[in-house]
């Protein structure tokens, strides 16, 4: 995570102040003047530094090539006491004030390695480290501000027939999310949780039809994810269903029962015809027939008309029937 350029510039520097300082010092004693800067702080390190979250992480210290009287670690963490590791060469003592989490540690023995170790990273490791090196040169420090990142956990799922939500859940720093192809309708929320982690959720439709499937990329620091998901078929399509499954079989239902209904209305008709038709027939014949014809033989002839006729009217339904 250590930029190499810098560590090589930091290393530069340091060769430098020391030979600048072995040159002071000398034109110094030529001069018989002595100054005492061993307290002047030399020009800081600043090393912004990201750590994935359970991972184990080192801190280094500055490189020097004087002798280093005394390392320290200070350590300021969010709601917590600044805790402080400390070294002596002289003694070989190593002091420790208001270190509680044991997962911050000596990288290994401190009288061989001065650096750091937090194994492993936790979400609350977030803060500033800082390593001073006390010589007789100087104080050489180096300062880190540590971020923990923590990996969202993706998701993606339908919420209505053509709309589908992605989550990138718990993060840190927040997820992007970004969709292919774009949704014609999208919203974007930002839920902050206390431990500093964010959850993202995009929610996005698409209205035209020939989109099947839809690929949502959660872009993190700690990685890239894509995923997938099939939508249901646009709603033109379920439009032409509707109209094949539901209209149709309709449209085919009030079709043949206007057939139908038609067919005995005519029946109907016909019928009615017959029988308005009997009476003009039989009062242009007998006049007061009708009430005497059925119970008399003699009226054969009559019946035998209207028997024809109500043939003739068979006929013509039978006629509008095969129409
Ligand atoms: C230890 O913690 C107290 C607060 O609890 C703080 O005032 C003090 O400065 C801390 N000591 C060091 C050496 O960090
Ligand atoms: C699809 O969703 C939209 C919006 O909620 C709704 O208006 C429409 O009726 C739905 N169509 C189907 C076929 O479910
Ligand atoms: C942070 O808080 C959220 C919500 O309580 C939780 O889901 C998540 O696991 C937490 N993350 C960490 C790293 O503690
Ligand atoms: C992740 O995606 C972003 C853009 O979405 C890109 O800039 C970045 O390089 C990607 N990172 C990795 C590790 O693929």
């Amino acid at each position: 995570m250590l930029c190499p350029w810098r560590t090589a510039d930091l290393g530069l520097l340091l060769i430098l102040t020391v030979f600048l300082r072995a040159a002071s010092s000398s034109s110094n004693m030529d001069g018989k003047v002595m100054t005492k800067n061993y307290s002047t702080p030399l020009p800081e390190v600043n090393t912004s530094l990201s750590v994935v979250m359970d991972t184990n992480a080192v801190l280094r210290c500055p490189h020097t090539l004087t002798r280093v009287v005394l390392t320290r670690w200070e350590i300021i963490l969010r709601d917590k006491p600044s805790c402080t590791k400390a070294y002596r060469s002289d003694t070989k003592e190593t002091k420790e004030i208001n270190c509680t989490d044991d997962r911050i540690t000596w990288a290994s023995r401190p009288s061989q390695n001065p650096d750091l170790q937090i194994a492993p990273v936790a979400i609350t490791h977030d803060g500033y480290y800082r390593c001073v090196m006390v010589t007789p040169d100087g104080n050489f420090n180096r300062n880190y501000h540590l971020q923990v990142l923590v990996p969202p956990e993706a998701t993606l799922f339908l919420s209505r027939n053509r709309t589908a939500v992605c989550k990138a859940v718990a993060g840190k720093p927040a997820a992007q999310i970004s969709w292919t192809p774009k949704g014609d309708d999208c919203v974007t929320e930002q839920e902050y949780w206390g431990n500093g982690t964010v959850t993202v959720q995009s929610t996005c439709s698409w209205e035209v039809p020939d989109v099947t499937t839809v690929t949502c990329s959660v872009s993190h620091l700690t990685g890239n994810k894509s995923l997938y998901i099939e939508l249901f078929p646009g709603t033109k399509r379920s439009e032409k269903s509707y109209i094949l499954y539901i209209i149709l079989p309709i449209l085919i239902l009030i079709v043949v029962g206007s057939i139908w209904f038609l067919k005995f209305n005519g029946c109907r008709k016909c019928k009615l015809n017959k029988m308005e038709a009997t009476p003009v027939v039989e009062d242009e014949m007998q006049p007061y027939a009708s009430y005497t014809e059925k119970n008399n033989p003699l009226y054969d002839t009559t019946n035998k008309v209207k028997m024809s006729q109500e043939l003739q009217n068979e006929v013509d339904c039978t006629g509008l029937h095969t129409l």
